[in-house]
C-alpha cells in the first residue's frame, strides 16, 4: 500500500484487541523511527518510557479518564519531555556528535555556546513547552511509522500529567508526561475505525504564495 493508504488506513484506535502483541522485531523498528525523528539541533530532548507493567497501566487508566487504550493496546508509549535544558545537556549532544564523525569536540565550541545562550533566556516553563514541541515531532513519525508496518495506534493526551508524573515518580528524572501512543490491533468490534476520515479540502488547509 501505498503512505497515504496507510495513513487512510490508520485512524485513532478506541478499542483494541487485548490478544494480539506486536512482535519484538516491529517494536525495534517502531523506536528506530521514533529515534530517526528530527528534533531542534539534533538534541532529542524527551524520554520515552514504554510501559509493560500492568498494573501500572491500570492506575494510568484510572488518570486517563477510564480510557481504555492504556490498558488494552500491547504498547504504550509515553513520551516525556525534558524539564531543564542545562549546559551539559548540550555539551552530551556535541560530544556524541563529535564521536559520531570522528571530529574534535573543541571545534564545536561556539556552536555550543550558541545553543546554551539561546536555552539560558528561557524560562522553566518555556524549555518544557520547546522540548515537549520537539517529542511532538516523534509522536508524529511513531504515527506514520506504524500504519506503514498495519499496526494501529492511538495518540493521546486526554490524562491528568500531574498523576502520570507522580504515578511514575517523573519529577526526579527531570522530565514530565507530554502525550502517549497506545500501540497495538484495532479489535474488530471497534466501530470508530468504520467511520469516515474527516478531513478540510485540501485547498483550506494549504495556500500557495507565488
Ligand atoms: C495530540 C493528540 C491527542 C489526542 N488525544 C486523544 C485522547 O486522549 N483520546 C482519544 O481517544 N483520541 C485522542 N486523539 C485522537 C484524535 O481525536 C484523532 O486523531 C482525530 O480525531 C483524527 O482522527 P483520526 O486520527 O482517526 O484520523 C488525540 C490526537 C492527537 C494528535
Amino acid at each position: 500500500m501505498s503512505i497515504t493508504n496507510n495513513l487512510k488506513w490508520r485512524y485513532a484506535t478506541k478499542k483494541f484487541d487485548t490478544s494480539k502483541k506486536i512482535p519484538a522485531d516491529k517494536l525495534d523498528i517502531l523506536k528506530e523511527a521514533v529515534n530517526l525523528a528530527p528534533t531542534s539541533y539534533g538534541l532529542q530532548p524527551f524520554k520515552v518510557l514504554i510501559i509493560e507493567n500492568q498494573s501500572i497501566r491500570e492506575q494510568l487508566r484510572d488518570a486517563a479518564w477510564g480510557q481504555s487504550q492504556l490498558t488494552d493496546a500491547s504498547h504504550i508509549f509515553l513520551f516525556c519531555n525534558f524539564t531543564e535544558m542545562g549546559p551539559e545537556k548540550i555539551d552530551n549532544y556535541l560530544k556524541l556528535r563529535s564521536e559520531i564523525n570522528n571530529t574534535d569536540v573543541a571545534d564545536t565550541k561556539p556552536y555550543g555556546d550558541m545553543m546554551k545562550g539561546q536555552m539560558a533566556v528561557l524560562s522553566s516553563d518555556q524549555i518544557s513547552a520547546w522540548t515537549a514541541k520537539q517529542a511532538y515531532i516523534a509522536l508524529g513519525t511513531l504515527i506514520a511509522t506504524a500504519s506503514e508496518l498495519q499496526i494501529d495506534s492511538c495518540p493521546m493526551e486526554g490524562f491528568d500529567k500531574v498523576k502520570f508524573d507522580e504515578i511514575l515518580g517523573l519529577k526526579n528524572k527531570g522530565i514530565t508526561s507530554a502525550m502517549l501512543a497506545a500501540v497495538g490491533y484495532r479489535s474488530e468490534s471497534d466501530d470508530t475505525q468504520h467511520f469516515k476520515k474527516t478531513r478540510k479540502p485540501i485547498d483550506e488547509i494549504f495556500e500557495t504564495i507565488k
